[in-house]
């Protein structure tokens, strides 16, 4: 995880720096720093914490310097204090590092049996003293590159040097490392969003490659250290408009947007006029497809899970869903008649990346399901599909958890009529159900004051219970995923069926308890478990969209959201529980945005 920046200039480089970081902080929030070379000497500042603070040092001892890097810190090896914030620095080179060296602990035995010395307890600082002693008798380039060589792991760098005080060197090994050109100025960042304020003209490393900025240009090499060029990407307006406008936080901004995100996602796949849906290009013949396997993490894998209710529901396709951090490590067995499916809000995540390269190198066919187009699971997939939500910037996934239902649902559709699972008729009317998704999701917003008070319930409570049964199992999952994510409150997502089994013991007089029961053909079975909580003294708060269902004594509290059709009921029962996970933190005086201990982009394995 971690986000780096540096900025090579003709002028003080520190503002845009701290600019920058800020916009990075999705990435990781532990601590912050920059090192900028002032009169040929790295001048280092760091704290533990956000930027603000990094900020407020700078604003009392200001930081000259026409070159700088910067970080923001989601800790791996060793606490978040000042000592371990990055830059890490030696007397003549400073890196920022966003990744893991997995063999540190080897390295760093070598050096110190050499008499280096060490102050942090990072993997990073082998980077700076590895780098340091190549300087010896190296340019910095080839410092660099002869450090490459000895590090395992998969990581970003941003270097400078003392004595080269005209450059930036940034490397990609895993992580990724976008770099960014402008009038006199040239930048690298872990992303094209870091960079938004001052370019929109961005190239993007890959794998291996290396870059030399100086405030003039930016030379690229290979993993062999031969000269490359690189393609300039424009980016558009569109892919850069972010900001809280009326609302506190990002996260409720981005719950509100849904129904926006939602019908553009709509738009973008289905012809309205013709009732189709525009997937082409299937990388598998449709009707060939032997099995789908479908892989993510936290709420993509949530996402995962809805699909695959979706596709044995509508398809005669067999499925499959594993969590990309286990998958990974699996013995598997591939079929080329298999399409593997990779869900990823960021694109990024590295076990969802690590289990696609897996693919790749057993010759199977992939697709991605991605919110960020130019991420590198997009790029080494056969075959994209964008959920085009819009940058999401809550580190709790909201909207781009239904723009990933949407366009699955969207494709389950389209493969289950190429393959005549379903007929013409049954097609359209699902599409025309589709269609009326964006104005139910707005009526379930509305409702935001029912869920305010619903929040209330969980004042004093210790934990609390999920439950639901077919569909609305996974949206159990994630309804708990995101009350633990935001208000760091104890919730288990279980299968209504399976509370016998064990969690029924968990249940004691007062426990929130909430139960998804839309009018499907499982809703009297969910029924029939919800009482057995309430003979055990569970206090219920019921969410359905079953007219006729009315609220007993034994419902604490009770929501109701519209009803279009049963397969799109996970969308919508999907909303009140990130509005209540949302109103929980906010009771709780939580950081909505920055959860503690999370990360947006989750870098590491
Ligand atoms: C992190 C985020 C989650 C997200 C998960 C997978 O843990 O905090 O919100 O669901 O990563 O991220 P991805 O970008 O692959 O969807």
């Amino acid at each position: 995880m971690c986000g780096i920046i540096g900025i090579a200039s003709n002028k003080s480089v520190s503002m845009n720096i701290i600019n920058s970081l800020k916009k990075l902080e999705y990435r990781g929030y532990d601590s912050a720093g920059l090192a900028t070379l002032t009169n040929e000497s790295i001048n280092e500042k760091k704290c533990s914490g956000r930027v603000e603070e990094l900020e407020k040092i700078l604003f009392k001892t200001p930081s000259e310097g026409n070159i700088g890097i910067g970080h923001v810190r989601w800790a791996t090896h060793g606490v978040p204090n000042v000592i371990n914030a990055h830059p890490h620095s030696s007397e003549q080179v400073s890196v920022v590092h966003n990744g893991i060296i997995e063999n540190s602990d080897e390295i760093k035995k070598e050096l110190e049996a050499k008499g280096i010395k060490f102050k942090s307890q990072t993997d990073t600082e082998v980077v700076t003293l590895l780098i340091t002693e190549a300087l010896k008798i190296n340019k910095p380039l080839e410092s660099v590159f002869e450090t490459l060589k000895k590090l395992k792991g998969s990581f970003a760098l941003g270097i400078i040097f003392k004595n080269f005080s005209n450059i930036i060197i940034g490397a990609r090994r895993g992580s990724p490392l976008a770099v960014g050109y402008s009038k006199e100025e040239n930048y690298i960042g872990s992303d094209s969003y870091a960079l938004k304020s001052m370019t929109n003209k961005i190239s993007y490393l890959d794998d291996g490659e290396l870059c030399v900025l100086t405030k003039d240009e930016v030379n690229f090499y290979n993993k062999n250290l031969k000269k490359i060029n690189k393609k300039i990407l424009i980016m558009s307006e569109d892919e850069y408009s972010i900001d809280k406008g009326e609302y506190k936080h990002f996260m409720f901004k981005e719950i509100m947007e849904q129904p926006e995100t939602v019908k553009n996602c709509i738009d973008e796949y289905v012809d309205s006029l013709k009732n189709n849906i525009n997937i082409l290009n299937f990388p598998i013949d449709p009707q060939k497809i032997n099995k789908i396997v479908l892989i993510g993490c936290g709420t993509a894998y949530n996402s995962c899970i809805t699909a695959k209710y979706w596709l044995e529901e509508l398809t005669s396709i067999d499925v499959e869903i594993d969590i990309a951090s286990e998958f990974r490590y699996r013995k598997l067995k591939f079929n080329s008649n298999n399409l593997y499916i990779f869900v990823s809000q960021s694109g990024e995540t590295a076990d969802t990346a690590a289990a696609l390269d897996i693919c790749k190198k057993n010759n199977v066919k992939t697709c991605s399901i991605v919110n960020v187009i130019e991420s590198t699971i997009a790029r080494n997939s056969d075959w994209v599909l964008p959920i085009h939500a819009g940058t999401e910037i809550g580190v709790a996934s909201t909207k781009a958890f239904l723009g990933q239902l949407t366009v699955l649902y969207i494709l389950c559709l389209k493969l289950a009529f190429v393959r005549q699972d379903i007929n013409e008729k049954t097609y359209i009317k699902n599409i025309s159900n589709l269609k009326k998704l964006p104005d139910a999701i707005k009526k379930c917003l509305a409702g935001e004051n029912n869920v305010q008070l619903m929040a209330k319930e969980f004042i004093t409570a210790k934990g609390s219970m999920f439950l639901g049964r077919g569909s609305s199992f996974p949206i159990a999952l994630e309804g708990a995923l995101k009350l633990k994510e935001l208000s760091y409150l104890h919730a288990e997502g279980y299968p209504a069926g399976e509370m016998k089994h064990g969690p029924l013991a968990l249940i004691e007089e007062g426990l929130p308890v909430i139960v998804i029961a839309p009018k499907d053909k499982y809703f009297e079975k969910t029924i029939s478990n919800m009482q057995e909580v309430i003979a055990r003294g569970g206090k219920i708060l019921f969410i359905t969209d079953n007219k006729k269902e009315s609220l007993n004594e034994n419902i604490r509290f009770g929501l109701r959201v519209p009803h279009i059709d049963n397969l799109l009921s996970p969308i919508l029962l999907t909303l009140p529980l990130q509005m209540l996970a949302y109103h929980v933190a906010l009771i709780k005086n939580c950081d909505v945005d920055k959860p503690r201990n999370l990360a947006k982009s989750v870098t590491v394995e």
